[in-house]
């Protein structure tokens, strides 16, 4: 395995996902680095565990700008001052336009609580569960300036129970998601991502 790269975390809530990705550095099983856990919010919860953990951390609060293309400009700024190889969105709760993208072509990656292209938006698990699917899952992919929209790089199906309420399922597709997201930065980061138009292909034998 080459050496580390340097990769930046976007966050808005708990940081289960980015406390996963952690987890498997530590374990010496994903080459990377985390440079940077930026937020939207000051308060969230996920920072303050980065900051605790000795790693850097920032916010950019929406609010402080005056509109959407100003916000992505601010972040991508910050973000580019890092030099990052991949940005993670690990629960990062605000929509980015184009020209956040601009900037770091192919190499933004987000989970999402379902099976896109069902059930997109920020309430993907009761979405799934209000419609009486039997079937959800969690899908990790390459973002673009669509919500939820781009490349699907991962995913894996979790039957839905019937006795299943928000708590209970919440807890598989998180567990699903710190399984899945690892991976696909994993791939990403030792060169096995394969993209061609929507289709993203996870090639060779891991080094
Ligand atoms: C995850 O379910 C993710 O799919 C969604 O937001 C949640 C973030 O959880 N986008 P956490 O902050 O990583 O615990």
């Amino acid at each position: 395995m080459s050496g580390p790269l340097p990769v930046v975390v976007l966050v808005s809530g708990r940081g289960s996902n980015l406390r996963a990705i952690d987890a498997r550095i530590a374990a010496g099983e994903l080459p990377a680095r985390i440079l940077a856990v930026l937020s939207d919010r000051e308060d969230a919860a996920a920072l303050s565990w980065a900051a605790e953990r000795g790693l850097a951390t920032g916010a950019v609060p929406q609010r402080q700008y005056a509109d959407r293309a100003a916000f992505d400009a601010a972040l991508g700024n910050v973000i580019a001052g890092y030099a990052p190889a991949l940005v993670v969105l690990a629960g990062f709760m605000r929509v980015l336009g184009s020209g956040f993208f601009d900037a770091f072509p192919g190499r933004v990656l987000n989970v999402h609580p379902a099976l896109l292209p069902a059930f997109p938006g920020s309430h993907a698990v009761r979405d799934a569960l209000a419609w009486g699917v039997k079937v959800t899952g969690v899908t990790v992919h390459l973002v673009d300036e669509e919500v939820d929209h781009g490349p699907i790089v991962l995913q894996e199906a979790i039957e839905i129970r019937d006795d299943d309420d928000w708590d209970s399922l919440e807890l598989r597709v998180h567990a699903l998601e710190h399984r899945l997201l690892p991976a696909a930065v994993r791939a990403l980061l030792q060169g096995r991502m394969v993209v061609e138009g929507r289709a993203v292909r996870i090639t060779g034998e891991e080094p």
